[in-house]
């Protein structure tokens, strides 16, 4: 029995806990009344007053999200940026690198299909070179490989934390040393990880950082967060500008801002962000060390249940395993699995390979079931799961 988080506090305070079973938090997770509850109040608000009229009476809440998103992560209030998404805010700042010809960019094999594309598009405009580092035997980034890689050439490293289709975490601050011995910027996609354990920038040794709201956070869709570690902040001039970024200060000059809202839009999404800095508010009174252990307990569970099952293959690489449970089955398709379990109010996703490509064809994995709990889920929740999924495998099979 796990002692670390009130689960029975989780539980009411999460609505539709008590209509469906959500194992889809690595997707999209629930958001906890106290957000949800701000997110409408904020939308409600400003039908009645007015958009500029609540922000102007919000102020407070809506600067909370640069509060609690410093405490979060244990950084600076103004190396922090508010964006739409995880992608747009590492787009921010990886499109704010001037690469040359030759350059490197050294990442993983398990990097996200969204940041492959943007390091194939440099490396077509300015002849960058990709480079994967190889995996080692337990399927995280090697970091011996990473260190023998590294020459003056090297100018980013850039790595997912956790992939989108597997529970691997991959050794964020091993990178982190090497990546500051080197004096090479690390740039740290986060976006599996926030809200499903503790991430401290400086203990992982990132300089920019980027996360979403929707996930492991439980905020609302359509938001998302980037640091930026203040020494770098003046270096990277953001591919795109308005004037909330920077300041018209002459027919022909502008000055950008010295803060991380330099990677920032003027419009923004108000609610969003104000529900975010709650959610964040709320996992820090569970405490992220204990998110975590509840959310790899539950996992292992769930693990060692799916692997007595005939027929299925947990595809999870790494030494260590989050909360992200991935299988496959010899008697369906994952897609089959997932609209099967639906019948039991079940939510799970699938995990099809385009954002992972690089790992999937590595391992001859196509799609893969993505089971991905939070701490608000609980032992008869996995019980009730499992049995659920032997039936639909025995129907399919009979
Ligand atoms: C590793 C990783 N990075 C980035 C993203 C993109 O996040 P967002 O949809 O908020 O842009 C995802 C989403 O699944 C992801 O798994």
């Amino acid at each position: 029995m796990n002692k670390n988080i009130d689960n029975n506090r989780a539980r009411e305070e999460t609505r539709a806990n008590k209509d469906m079973i959500h194992f889809n938090n690595a997707g999209s997770s629930l958001m906890p009344i106290p957000v949800a509850d701000c997110l409408h109040e904020y939308l409600y608000q400003e039908e009645k007053l007015g958009g500029y009229e609540t922000a102007e009476v919000e102020k407070q809440l809506l600067d909370n999200f640069y509060t609690a998103t410093a405490s979060l992560l244990n950084c600076k209030i103004d190396e922090i940026a508010f964006a739409e998404n995880a992608t747009r805010a590492w787009d921010m700042a990886f499109y704010s690198f001037k690469f040359s010809p030759g350059d490197k960019i050294l990442t993983t094999i398990a990097e996200y299909g969204s940041n492959v594309i943007a390091y194939i598009q440099q490396a077509k405009r300015y002849g960058v070179e990709v480079v994967f580092v190889p995996n080692d035997e337990y399927g995280q980034i090697d970091i011996r490989e990473l260190e023998n890689l590294i020459d003056e050439k090297v100018k980013l490293i850039s790595i997912s934390h956790i992939p989108t289709g597997g529970g691997l975490v991959n050794p964020a601050s091993e990178v982190g040393k090497i990546a500051n011995a080197a004096k090479i910027p690390f740039l740290l996609d986060a976006c599996q990880s926030l809200g499903q354990m503790p991430i401290n920038v400086d203990e992982i040794g990132c300089d920019i950082l980027c996360g979403t709201g929707r996930k492991f956070l439980r905020g609302p869709r359509g938001t998302g967060l980037l640091y930026v570690r203040k020494n770098l902040i003046e270096q990277l001039e953001p591919p795109l500008l308005d004037q909330h970024a920077a300041t018209l200060i002459s027919p022909t000059e502008y000055q950008i801002r010295s803060d991380a809202k330099r990677f920032e839009n003027w419009e923004q999404n108000f609610a969003g962000k104000a529900a975010l800095g709650v959610a964040i508010d709320y996992a820090l009174s569970f405490g992220l060390e204990s998110i975590k252990t509840r959310i790899y307990y539950l996992a292992n569970i769930l693990r060692n249940k799916l692997e007595n099952i005939d027929g299925i293959t947990v595809t999870d690489e790494g030494l260590e395993k989050c909360g992200i449970v991935t299988f496959a089955a010899v008697q369906m398709p994952a897609s089959s699995i997932k609209q099967n379990l639906r019948k039991y109010k079940i939510n799970v996703s699938v995990s099809d390979g385009s954002g992972s490509l690089v790992s999937f064809q590595n391992r001859n994995l196509t799609e893969v079931i993505r089971a991905s709990l939070h701490y608000f889920n609980n032992d008869n929740e996995i019980d009730f799961f499992i049995e659920s999924l032997r039936k639909t495998l025995i129907n399919n099979t009979a």
